[in-house]
C-alpha cells in the first residue's frame, strides 16, 4: 500500500497566516543589482535610449524616435515591456492585469504577448479630459479606436475598477503592472492599499511592474514618494520582493539643474526630470516578485535572526542566549 505524504493542515494554515502578515516579505533578501545589460529597478537615463535592445522595444511599441522620445512616459512603457521580457514573465499562456491602465499602448502590445490582458481603471474622473485624455471610457466598448497597431482583439478586455479594491480572486494573474497611476489614487495610504491588492491578485512567482513618481528634492509630497516612502508605502505593503536592488543612478545633472517646470512647460522635451513648485521628481520603475511560503519562512527566520543580532550588538557584553536576544 502506498501512502501519500501531506503537510498537516495546521502547518498549512500557519503558513497561510505567516504569508498574509503585512511586511511578511520584508525579511527576504533582495538579489544584487545587475547593471549589465541594464538594471531593471531604476530611474530614466539617456543611456537606455543608447541600448539597441531597449530601443528595439520602443520601436515595437510604435514610439516616436525623435526628440520627444526622451520622455519619461516612453521610459515607463518601454522599460516595463523590456523588463517583463527579460524576466520571461510574459508569453502565450500568461495572464496580465493593468491597474490604472487607461488605454495606454502597453496594453495592446501585451494583448499580443499574453493569453489575456485585462485593463482596469476608473475610466471616469479627472483623467477623462486631461491633456492626454488617458482614461477615455470609450475604451471599454471600443478598444480598437485607441489601438496604435494591429493586436489580438480577443486577448484584451477593459473593465472599470478601483485599484484599491480589485474585483479578482487571490492569485489570478501571472503579471500585474501599473504605470504612473498609484500616486493618483488619493495619497500614500491609498497607494499602499493598491500595492497590497496588486500583491494579492498576483500568483506566487508572478511579477509586478510598478512605476511612480520619485521625489528627488524639495519633498515630502502628499502623493509622490521619497526613496524611504517607496519602501514604507509601496514595497512593504505589497508583500512582494524586488527582483533586484534599486539602481541609485540619477538622471544626468543637466536635467536635475534645469527640470521641466509644471504646468507651464508640460510639453517640453527632454522630459525626464520635472519640477512642481519646490518639488523635483522623476519616474522610478520597480519589478517585484511574489514569494512563496518557503521564501517567506526563510525570510521570517532571517529577520528574527537579524533582529536578535541587532539587539545583541546594541548591548556589548551580552553573550548569553538568555539575554536580550531571547526576549
Ligand atoms: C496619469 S494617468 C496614467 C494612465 C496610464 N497608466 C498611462 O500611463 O497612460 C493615471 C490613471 O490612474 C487612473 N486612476 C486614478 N484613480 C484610480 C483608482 N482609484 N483606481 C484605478 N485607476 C485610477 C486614472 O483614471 C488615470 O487613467
Amino acid at each position: 500500500m502506498t501512502r501519500t505524504l501531506r503537510a498537516p493542515a495546521p502547518l498549512i494554515d500557519r503558513l497561510r497566516q505567516l504569508a498574509s502578515r503585512p511586511g511578511a516579505a520584508a525579511g527576504i533578501p533582495v538579489p544584487a543589482r545587475r547593471s549589465s545589460p541594464l538594471s531593471l529597478n531604476r530611474m530614466p537615463h539617456p543611456k537606455l535610449w543608447d541600448d539597441p535592445e531597449w530601443r528595439a522595444v520602443g520601436r515595437v511599441l510604435g514610439l516616436s524616435q525623435d526628440d520627444g522620445w526622451y520622455h519619461r512616459k516612453a521610459f515607463e512603457w518601454t522599460h516595463c515591456i523590456y523588463g517583463l521580457e527579460r524576466l520571461e514573465a510574459i508569453g502565450p499562456l500568461s495572464t496580465v492585469l493593468g491597474v490604472g491602465a487607461g488605454h495606454e499602448v502597453v496594453l495592446y502590445h501585451l494583448a499580443n504577448r499574453s493569453r489575456l490582458t485585462v485593463a482596469t481603471d476608473l475610466y471616469s474622473g479627472d483623467f477623462v479630459d486631461s491633456v492626454s485624455s488617458e482614461a477615455d471610457p470609450e475604451f471599454l466598448t471600443n478598444p480598437q479606436k485607441f489601438a496604435p497597431f494591429r493586436y489580438r482583439e480577443e486577448a484584451l478586455i477593459g473593465l472599470p475598477a478601483d485599484g484599491c479594491r480589485l474585483p479578482f480572486a487571490d492569485a489570478s494573474f501571472d503579471v500585474v503592472y501599473s504605470l504612473s497611476s498609484i500616486e493618483h489614487f488619493g495619497g500614500h495610504a491609498a497607494a499602499a492599499r493598491a500595492m497590497a491588492e496588486i500583491g494579492r491578485v498576483l500568483r506566487v512567482g508572478g511579477i509586478a511592474c510598478v512605476a511612480t513618481e520619485l521625489v528627488l528634492a524639495g519633498g515630502p509630497h502628499p502623493e509622490y514618494f521619497t526613496m524611504q516612502e517607496i519602501h514604507e508605502w509601496l514595497i512593504d505593503p505589497s508583500g512582494l520582493v524586488l527582483v533586484e536592488q534599486i539602481d541609485p543612478e540619477l538622471p544626468p545633472q543637466e536635467y536635475l539643474d534645469d527640470p521641466v517646470r509644471l504646468p507651464e512647460q508640460v510639453l517640453r522635451t527632454p522630459h525626464l526630470v520635472l519640477a512642481a513648485g519646490e518639488v523635483r521628481f522623476t519616474s522610478l520603475i520597480l519589478f517585484l516578485r511574489k514569494p512563496g511560503p518557503v521564501g517567506l519562512l526563510a525570510g521570517g527566520s532571517r529577520r528574527v535572526a537579524l533582529a536578535a543580532a541587532r539587539r545583541l550588538n546594541g548591548r556589548p557584553g551580552v553573550h548569553s542566549a538568555a539575554g536580550p536576544a531571547a526576549r
